[in-house]
């Protein structure tokens, strides 16, 4: 099985990749805690679109209501599909400049923080580095002491 997992599944951009992936013959794992409803109101919440993707896509479509910030939870998940995991969106996010001004905390912890957690769990090995050489660029993989099993690729050319 091939697995596409997508965060921020139920919103706009990541709705969209979850259901072309799921077209294009992958199981969709999708992680969206509907913050999205918290950021900007009730009208703004994500759950008639992940409704959405699980009617249109049926068993190609798995949801989970977590927190990108919830380690432990996104760690289970990577764990659980591990080497089935052909590719990773990451669209959970709080995309309004005005709102991050107003809460400059939260928006960097689910942006920033959230960003790392989810980098954090994706280490493929070196198929990477064996694709990009097709194109004539070097990729360096940097691992952080610190880091679990995240990464860093720095093209080279
Ligand atoms: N939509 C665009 O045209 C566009 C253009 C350029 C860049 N982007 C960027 O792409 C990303 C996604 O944009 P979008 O328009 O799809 O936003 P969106 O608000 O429609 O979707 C983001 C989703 O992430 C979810 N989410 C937020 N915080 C979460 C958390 N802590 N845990 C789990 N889920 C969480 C929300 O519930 C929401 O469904 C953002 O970083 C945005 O800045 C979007």
């Amino acid at each position: 099985m091939s697995v596409a997992i997508v965060t921020g599944a139920g919103g706009l951009v990541g709705a969209e990749a979850a259901a072309y992936f799921a077209g294009a013959g992958h199981h969709v794992v999708g992680i969206d805690n509907d913050m999205r409803r918290e950021f900007f109101g009730e009208d703004a919440t994500t759950r008639p679109s992940v409704e959405r993707l699980r009617r249109a896509l049926g068993n190609l479509y798995e949801h989970h209501d977590i927190d990108i910030r919830d380690e432990a939870g996104i760690g289970k998940i990577f764990e659980r599909y591990s080497d089935e995991i052909s590719l990773v969106i990451h669209t959970a996010a709080q995309p309004s400049h005005d709102w991050a001004a107003r809460a400059p905390i939260v928006d960097f912890t689910v942006n920033a923080n959230g960003t790392l957690v989810v980098v954090d769990q994706g280490y493929t090995g070196a198929d990477p580095a064996l694709d990009a050489a097709d194109h004539g660029i070097r990729l360096e993989v940097v691992k952080l002491n610190e880091a679990k099993r995240g990464f860093v690729l720095l093209p080279r050319r």
